[in-house]
């Protein structure tokens, strides 16, 4: 197989995980016979220093002419001070804007070799299967009106939480069909108590869960999931939720893996190239340092391999490789790796070592 991906690593440890991902990427063109080329392009504040523009329009043409998009992670404290519309994640907002990845998803797996890397107990978390389906280009993160107001004499801030029924029905549709293929139980989550855009969100879940009579349809408000994803972390498969609320859980939830550094998202539109990228962000406390830990990274280049290209052989390769490595007990700082901790390039190279070591046909 022949296939174009555009390369997109940001800031802070962006480069440095992306650069252990294809080395793998590479890797496993070698073993499978394919051949995977990389074009480069820019985004976040790399890109603003470079261009001025956190998005520029080479880089969207750049996605759009490529089958697939690695993405790094963008931002850090050097561009924290400009202003909303000029900042590094506007870029990556405005590039999953501009490709419609409405879907974002963001499987949360525990690896039992990596219980004790969790802050939580063993029998908690080990066999941990979930996958977070967030809405990813509606919400408030995009509603007008959003600006800086004079509003009785003061100061105000305006956000707008705006959701239609089509936007909302796509998403969920996205969850049930997933859960089609896992444990077959939705979990929608909103604060439909509070806000009429999870009112509406509910009602759409409820008219969507008829076409899927073997799913279970289960509602949570956001409060009490953030609660239960702590406390039975299992009694979950897929959770659907708007745009914020799949932020902030899937940060949540990724310590049942014991990491941020372990988990890894697809973003995916109707159709046209999907966007693979860690959760994690640029990590400014140890960009440079060579400590990024490069598993979320490599792990969302399995989920393009799978989801993208329909590889599901050289995915799993992936995946068993990962696996096999946390078996062994190679650990990077941020997995309790302590005194003997892999930098980001030793992980990438353990990794690689075992799918050499597979005799994959
Ligand atoms: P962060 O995810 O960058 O880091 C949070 C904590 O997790 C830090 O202690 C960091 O060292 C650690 N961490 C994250 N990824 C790691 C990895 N791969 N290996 C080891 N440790 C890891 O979140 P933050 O500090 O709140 O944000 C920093 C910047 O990143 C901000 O500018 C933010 O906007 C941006 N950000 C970007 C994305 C993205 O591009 N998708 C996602 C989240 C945050
Ligand atoms: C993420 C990030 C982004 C988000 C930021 C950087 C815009 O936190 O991908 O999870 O909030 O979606
Ligand atoms: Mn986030």
């Amino acid at each position: 197989m022949e296939k174009k991906i555009a390369v997109l690593p940001g800031d802070g440890i962006g480069p440095e995980v992306v650069q252990s991902a294809l080395k793998v990427l590479d890797q496993i063109a070698d073993i499978f016979g394919h051949r995977f080329t990389y074009e480069t392009g820019l985004i976040g504040g790399c890109a603003i220093d470079e261009t001025g523009e956190p998005l520029p329009a080479e880089t969207i043409e750049l996605c759009k002419k490529s089958d697939a998009i690695l993405l790094g992670a963008v931002g850090g404290p050097k561009w924290d001070t400009l202003p909303g519309d000029k900042r590094p994640e506007k870029g990556l907002l405005g590039l999953r804007k501009s490709l419609q990845l409405f879907a974002n998803l963001r499987p949360v797996t525990a690896f039992s070799s990596l219980a004790e890397a969790s802050t939580l107990k063993k029998e908690v978390i080990e066999g941990v299967d979930l996958m977070i389906v967030r809405e990813l280009t509606g919400g408030i993160y995009f509603g007008e009106p959003r600006k800086r107001k004079e509003i009785n004499g003061e100061e105000t801030a305006i956000d707008t939480l705006v959701y239609s029924k089509s936007e909302i029905e796509r998403i969920i549709r996205k969850g049930f069909e997933l859960a089609e293929l896992r444990s077959k139980k939705v979990t929608s989550v909103d604060k439909a108590n509070v806000l009429e855009s999870s009112r509406l969100w509910r009602e759409v879940a409820n008219e969507v869960a008829k076409d899927f009579p073997n799913i279970e349809l289960e509602h949570m408000l956001v409060d009490n999931a953030a609660m239960q994803l702590i406390r039975s972390p299992k009694s979950f498969d897929v959770v659907v939720t708007e745009n914020m609320f799949g932020d902030i859980l899937s940060d949540e939830a990724s310590m049942l893996t014991g990491s941020l550094g372990m988990l890894p998202s697809a973003s995916l539109s109707a159709d046209g190239p999907g966007l693979y990228e860690p959760i994690h962000g640029t990590a400014p406390d140890i960009a440079g340092k060579g400590l990024a830990n490069p598993l979320a990274t490599i792990a969302s280049l399995s989920m393009m391999l799978k989801y993208e290209f329909g590889l599901e052989k050289e995915a799993d390769a992936i995946q068993e490789a990962i696996d096999s490595v946390l078996l062994q007990g190679e650990r990077t700082s941020d997995l309790a790796g302590g005194e003997k901790a892999l930098s980001t390039d030793e992980m990438t190279e353990k990794v690689i070592v075992q799918l050499k070591e597979k005799a994959y046909v």
